[in-house]
């Protein structure tokens, strides 16, 4: 593989790939790795860009150490295209993937992600469909121990009055922030560990302080209650589980082989003049940082 090819393979693993983790919880070692897609493999690159995976770790702990934001914003980007930070599990990833020729309009990858006022029926529904189980929606959900929100992703929960699942407390902390139901301020999801990878999302539910309905109902809905404690009672389950909900969602609708193209640059199909895309790009990434 030539330079320009690792590089490109480089700015692509930025957004799709890694969990990186500062301090190394290596969760994955002794597990047995689930199935993966025919055409990818752990080793994809073992001979053509043999350092890779420690290029990509070295460049997002710069891009981290800057702007811890980042972080949040990435894994976001995972979960919806196809998803980083301090501590947290660390694992391999089947490599090989290539990029596709379509792009998804903001409008159809908007309709495809359940609300953050959606229930727990509605997502474990929505997420059935991309055979993700129960014990992989609750894990995924744990993304939320890092990022913000903006008051709208909850207001439902506010206004007109305070929804009666929510700690008292805590929703008068958040009509502080979010004075109205038009406010523009923005929030943490995790109020115990903002910034840090943890299983601190799951004891904010069980204290009903998780921000979203999509959240909150999670440990309200009897089908996830159980799952939503376990995870709150030992943070190395939820880590093993979500490492297995990360790589079976990674891998929905794979292209390898001969299939799609590898893009120059990630965000743009190498068709596509630069131009065209930035602009959408930037509002489907703001609107992704809200779920
Ligand atoms: C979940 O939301 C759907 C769609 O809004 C609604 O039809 C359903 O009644 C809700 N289920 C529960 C248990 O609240
Ligand atoms: C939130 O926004 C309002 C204006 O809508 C502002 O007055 C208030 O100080 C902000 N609160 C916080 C905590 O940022
Ligand atoms: C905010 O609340 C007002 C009054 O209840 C309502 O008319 C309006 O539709 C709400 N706006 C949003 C964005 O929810
Ligand atoms: C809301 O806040 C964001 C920054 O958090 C800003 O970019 C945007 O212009 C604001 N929108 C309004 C309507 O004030
Ligand atoms: C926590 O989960 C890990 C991973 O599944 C398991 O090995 C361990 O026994 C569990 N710890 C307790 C106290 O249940
Ligand atoms: C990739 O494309 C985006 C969107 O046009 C642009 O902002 C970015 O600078 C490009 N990155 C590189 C490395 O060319």
């Amino acid at each position: 593989m030539d330079s320009v090819s690792c590089r490109s393979v480089f700015l692509c693993l930025l957004l799709i790939s890694t969990f990186v983790s500062i301090s190394h919880v290596k969760v994955c070692e002794a597990q047995a790795k689930p199935p993966i897609a025919k055409g990818l493999s752990w080793t994809f690159y073992h001979s053509t860009c043999p350092k890779l995976e420690s290029i990509v770790r070295n460049e997002l702990k710069k891009v981290f150490k800057k702007d811890i934001a980042q972080a949040a914003g990435l894994l976001r980007v995972h979960f919806h295209d196809c998803f980083v930070q301090s501590g947290g599990p660390e694992y391999d990833i089947p490599l090989g993937r290539r990029d596709g020729l379509t792009f998804a309009t903001r409008e159809v990858t908007l309709a495809n992600l359940p609300a953050p006022s959606s229930n727990t029926t509605t997502i474990l529904n929505s997420l059935a469909t991309k055979n993700l189980d129960p014990t992989d929606v609750v894990s995924l959900s744990g993304g939320h121990t890092i990022g913000i929100s903006h008051c709208s992703s909850f207001s439902n929960r506010l206004f007109p009055t305070q929804d009666p699942v929510m700690d008292k407390t805590f929703g008068k902390n958040l009509r502080f922030t979010c004075p109205t139901n038009t406010t523009n301020n923005t929030t943490v999801l995790d109020i115990r560990s903002p910034n840090k990878f943890d299983n601190k999302y799951y004891i904010d539910l069980m204290n009903r302080q998780g921000l979203f309905t999509s959240d909150q109902d999670l440990y309200t809905d009897k089908r996830t209650r159980g799952i939503v404690t376990s995870f709150a009672v030992n943070q190395s389950l939820f880590f093993e589980k979500f490492v297995i909900a990360m790589l079976k969602m990674g891998q929905l609708n794979v292209l390898t082989g001969n299939q799609g193209e590898i893009r120059a640059n990630c965000s743009l199909r190498n068709k596509d003049k630069k131009t065209l895309l930035t602009s959408v790009m930037e509002n489907v990434v703001e609107d992704l940082i809200e779920m």
